[in-house]
């Protein structure tokens, strides 16, 4: 690989995305590709630390997969693999498990929200959940990791881990940085635009999936909650416009200041719809490029090989020089 800083992410096998997902990360992975050697990874040894059923678990991931590439990760130009086709991540696991203190993981808040919303499925790879993302990361050696705030703990972690790895065995991990992107927006739930949108929401009227078709998302838009006011500003109270002002401010490249003289004297109900239209035109190319790859299995299965077998060759160098720093004898 050429000589650039190297970017790692990884992804739940969800199997679609929100809209939230795409503005705030994917859509934003594709342009880091020429300055960065990228590698993705279709996280799905992370899914089973709750319960998923197989068949289901093995659609998603492959849909995860196929979508990244509609996203515009390109395999030719990134390395984009499925996470449990390469087994140095759970080896390395092992290893920094044992220089992880199990009072660091217990304070991990997501370990503790997710112990919270499953009580009778506190399993140890739910505990360890932090270790396998460490391993993900110092396994490439990675420089840069785009993370939400809701990873920033468990990053933070994994900097610990490499830290204390090499004070132990001598300077050998890079401490990975979180990637913070130029752009990128958050987006909010349609419904409560308060909180962060997300696929788990009980409404389904709150959530964008970047696969909904055209007439799902007009719907979904022309439900959103607002005010009671009937002006197009951006202002603070205004949680509902503001949100759907961000989503079309994303979607169309507008500044709020042009936004709001195009929707001057114009009601709420044209603006939705404007947002609507407007957002579901920008997902169009992702629905048809991933209804293209994915009707096309053995394409997708080329791909996801030859990511495995690079994803491999990178992280074995490194892997096995790991095994021998802590004692391993030599297999070969
Ligand atoms: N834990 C991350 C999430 O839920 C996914 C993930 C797994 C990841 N391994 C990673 C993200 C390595 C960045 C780097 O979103």
């Amino acid at each position: 690989m050429e000589n650039k800083k190297l970017i790692f992410s990884g992804i739940q096998p969800t199997g679609t995305f929100t809209l939230g997902n795409y503005i705030g990360a994917i859509r934003n992975w594709g342009p880091l590709q020429d300055e960065y050697n990228c590698i993705y990874c279709v996280v799905d040894m992370h899914a089973i630390t709750v319960k998923q059923g197989p068949v289901k678990l093995r659609q998603s991931t492959m849909n995860s997969y196929a979508l990244l590439m509609a996203c515009g990760i390109d395999p030719e130009k990134s390395i984009l693999f499925i996470q449990s086709h390469v087994k140095t991540h759970a080896e390395l696991s092992w290893v920094l498990g044992c220089n992880t203190q199990f009072g660091e993981l217990s304070r991990m808040t997501q370990f503790k929200d997710k112990s919270q919303r499953h009580p009778d499925d506190i399993n140890s790879g739910l505990f360890t959940y932090p270790v396998l993302m460490a391993a993900d990361i110092l396994a490439y050696n990675a420089d840069l990791v785009p993370v939400g705030v809701d990873q920033k703990q468990h990053l933070e972690l994994a900097r610990n881990i490499a830290q204390r790895f090499n004070q132990r065995y001598g300077d050998f991990f890079t401490l990975p940085e979180p990637y913070i992107p130029k752009v990128g927006a958050k987006v909010m739930s349609l419904q409560d635009p308060t909180k962060k949108m997300s696929k788990s929401d009980d409404n389904p009227n709150a959530v964008i999936l970047i696969l909904d078709d055209k007439d799902t998302i007009i719907r979904k838009f022309k439900r959103a909650v607002t005010d009671s006011e009937a002006e197009i500003c951006y202002r603070e109270g205004k949680d509902g416009i503001n949100n759907l002002m961000t989503i079309y401010s994303s979607v169309t490249g507008k500044d709020f200041a042009a936004i709001e003289s195009e929707f001057a004297g114009k009601g709420y109900g044209d603006f939705k719809l404007a947002v609507g239209e407007a957002v579901a035109d920008h997902l169009e190319p992702v629905r048809t490029e991933f209804a293209r790859i994915s009707q096309d299995k053995a394409f997708l299965k080329k791909c996801y090989t030859e990511g495995a077998e690079k994803a491999l060759r990178y992280s074995q160098r490194i892997v096995s020089k790991v095994y021998r720093k802590v004692g391993f004898v030599d297999k070969t």
